[in-house]
């Protein structure tokens, strides 16, 4: 299937359209198994759902989620971690049950990467998995330079994904590391939905658009799959 490109009008739209991909998605398969994004970008379309699940029951109870990352050595409490993102945003409003971040404290990293993928697999693989795109192109926290073949490990954040998640981390340093599915894992996903807005992104978007694939944007690697939707505003 080519992958479609679809430009919205504005974030409203675009968190609209993400919105109800998502909630289609769990309506007709109501075991769903999701990959989960955090983020600026994505909070619209999080906003969308809790708005309409209060409106009209939708059930989420079994549905199970994998989020995408998840900073090491920050506990699951602090304001900037994105387990309290997710609690926020979506978990304390809808009935989900079957819920999974990577554990930034555990205290073996490596072996809590390993456990994750395991967690995957034993889901049976994951079904629909919403992305952002970061400024230099990185999906998750799979900076430039990644092997698509990549599989979750901890990784070693770049100054400038530092900087531009500062603004979470108010009372101290931004985190350096985090645990984050690899390239690999999530081009595993049957479906995926990438999300792309901001004048921040523009360079980002352009070289995606280009279609060239190439380590060196980790985004491109999308492009070698089957079943992507790109969502543009
Ligand atoms: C972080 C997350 C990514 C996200 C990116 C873009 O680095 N780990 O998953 O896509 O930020 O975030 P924003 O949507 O805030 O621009």
């Amino acid at each position: 299937m080519t992958p479609i490109w679809e430009r919205l009008p504005d974030y409203n739209a675009l968190s609209a359209r993400a919105a109800t991909i998502l909630l289609e998605s769990v309506r007709n398969e109501p075991d769903i198994v999701l990959g989960l994004p955090t983020g600026r970008t994505p909070l619209g379309m999080y906003q969308r759902i809790v708005a309409q699940c209060a409106r009209e029951y939708h059930r989420f109870k079994e549905v199970t989620t994998f989020n995408l990352d998840e900073y090491a050595r920050i506990p699951r409490e602090h304001e900037g971690s994105y387990a309290t993102y997710m609690r926020r945003n979506l978990f304390d409003h809808v009935d989900v049950q079957k819920t999974h971040i990577p554990n930034g404290m555990a205290p073996d990293l490596d072996e809590e990467c390993t456990r994750y993928e395991q967690e995957i697999a034993d889901a049976g693989g994951i079904g629909l998995t919403f992305l952002g795109l970061g400024r230099n192109g990185h999906i998750a926290f799979n900076e430039p330079g990644t092997p698509f073949s990549s599989r979750t490990r901890v990784v070693e954040l770049s100054e400038s994904t530092r900087a531009a998640n500062a603004e979470f981390f108010p009372d101290r340093e931004p985190p350096s590391q985090a645990i984050t599915m690899g390239i690999g894992t999530i081009l595993e996903s049957k479906r995926i939905v990438l999300l792309a807005m901001g004048s921040t992104k523009h360079e980002a978007i352009a070289r995606l658009r280009s279609r060239k694939v190439d380590a060196s944007f980790p985004a491109s690697a999308l492009w070698t799959h089957r079943h992507v939707h790109v969502l543009l505003a």
